[in-house]
Formats: structure tokens, sequence, C-alpha cells
């Protein structure tokens, strides 16, 4: 049998077109929904801040933004103990908060983080996630605004890593060899930079 090429180490997911038109149609759904209200966006550093950083522009509101920073134990982080590196600059009391997600895989961190947010008594407590690896799922997270539902496959680009790199690909990528990625990055990703 021929040997063909070797088959690319990653793939595309979503393409910027793709992923512009969705969170303009989150942020349009956002607006409508809190009419005269001035929403708080939580975003989880750092792979949620590209994703905040275009939707806080497709919300034609007076939002708010703060930021928590986050770090997961166990093994492979998935424990679902999470520790606070950063906590939010001021009290939620009152207001209507929404915990801005890069993606929710097993769910462990949403839960935790809800939890967390949950006791300090907002007004209102609800979840907009990017990304939702449902098949995944560990617990379920009563998630409000969807941006897709992608397989099972880790994935990169639009503000997500693999090794605190790739968080400035345009597009969001599938790795199919991890290895591959850590070795030679520059030259597998550069179609999609
Ligand atoms: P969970 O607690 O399993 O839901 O994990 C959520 C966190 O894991 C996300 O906020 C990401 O930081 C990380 N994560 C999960 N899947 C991926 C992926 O495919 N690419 C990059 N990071 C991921
Ligand atoms: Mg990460």
């Amino acid at each position: 049998m021929q040997e063909g090429p070797a088959p690319s180490p990653v793939g595309l997911v979503l393409d910027p077109e793709k992923i512009r038109g969705r969170v303009e149609e989150i942020g349009a759904e956002i607006t409508r929904d809190y009419a005269g209200r001035s929403p708080l966006l939580v975003a989880v550093l750092k792979g949620s801040v590209v994703f905040l950083a275009d939707l806080v522009r497709a919300i034609d509101l007076a939002v708010k933004v703060d930021f928590m920073a986050i770090s997961s134990y166990g093994p492979g982080g998935r424990s679902g103990v999470v520790r606070i590196l950063k906590d939010l600059s001021a009290s939620i009391e009152g207001e209507d908060v929404i915990l801005v997600e890069d993606i929710i895989d097993t769910g462990l961190t949403s839960t935790y983080l809800l939890a967390t947010l949950r006791a300090r008594q907002p007004k209102t407590l609800e979840v907009c996630t990017l990304l939702d690896k449902s098949v995944r799922r560990i617990i379920e997270v009563p998630i409000r605004y969807k941006g897709f539902d992608i397989p099972d496959e880790f994935v990169v680009g639009y503000g997500l890593d693999y090794q605190g790199r790739y968080r400035n690909i345009r597009s969001i990528i599938g790795v199919k060899d991890l290895d591959a990625l850590a070795e030679d990055s520059e030259g597998i990703v550069a179609p999609y930079v």
C-alpha cells in the first residue's frame, strides 16, 4: 500500500467567522434578556479573556466585568478541587452575575465556581460558555448561554491554551497529537494563526 502524507496532528474546529457570528448572537440574546439592567460578567482567567473581550462588545448594555483566577488540583487538574488565586475585586451581592467560561468539560470547575459565587448572594447567577464538551460531563452544569457543542477533542486557540500557548490563534483548532504540538508548534499551527 502507498503511504500517504502523515495525517495532520491538528484540524480546524471553528473558524473566526463562525466564532464571531455566534458571539454576536449570544451578545444580542444577553442584551434582550437583561434589558434595563447592568449585568456583571465574571470571567475566569486566563482562557475566557478572548471570548469576554468580544462578548462585551456584542452586548448593548451598561455591562461590568470582573475577573477570577483559579488553579485546579488533582490528576490532570481534574479533581474538582479549585483554589482561588485571584478573587473578584468587589462584592457581587445583589448583582446580576453571568459567569463567562471558555469551555466546560467535566463541569467540576464551573460547579465549584457557581457554589462560591452563589454563597455571595448575587441577585441572579447564570452561566455563559463558548464551548461545551458535553460528552465529558461528570456534573451537570446549568448553562444559560452556549456558543458551540464540541466533540471530545482537546482544542486550542481563541483564548484556549496548551501549556500556556496558542491562545492568540484566531480559530479554534482540535489537537489529535499533543506531543506533536509540544514539539513543532509553529509549523503545525501556522495555517490557523
Ligand atoms: P472542567 O472542570 O473539566 O469543566 O474543566 C474546565 C477547564 O479545563 C477549562 O476552563 C479549561 O481551562 C480546561 N480545558 C478543558 N478542556 C480543554 C481543552 O480542550 N482545551 C484547553 N483547555 C481545556
Ligand atoms: Mg487551560
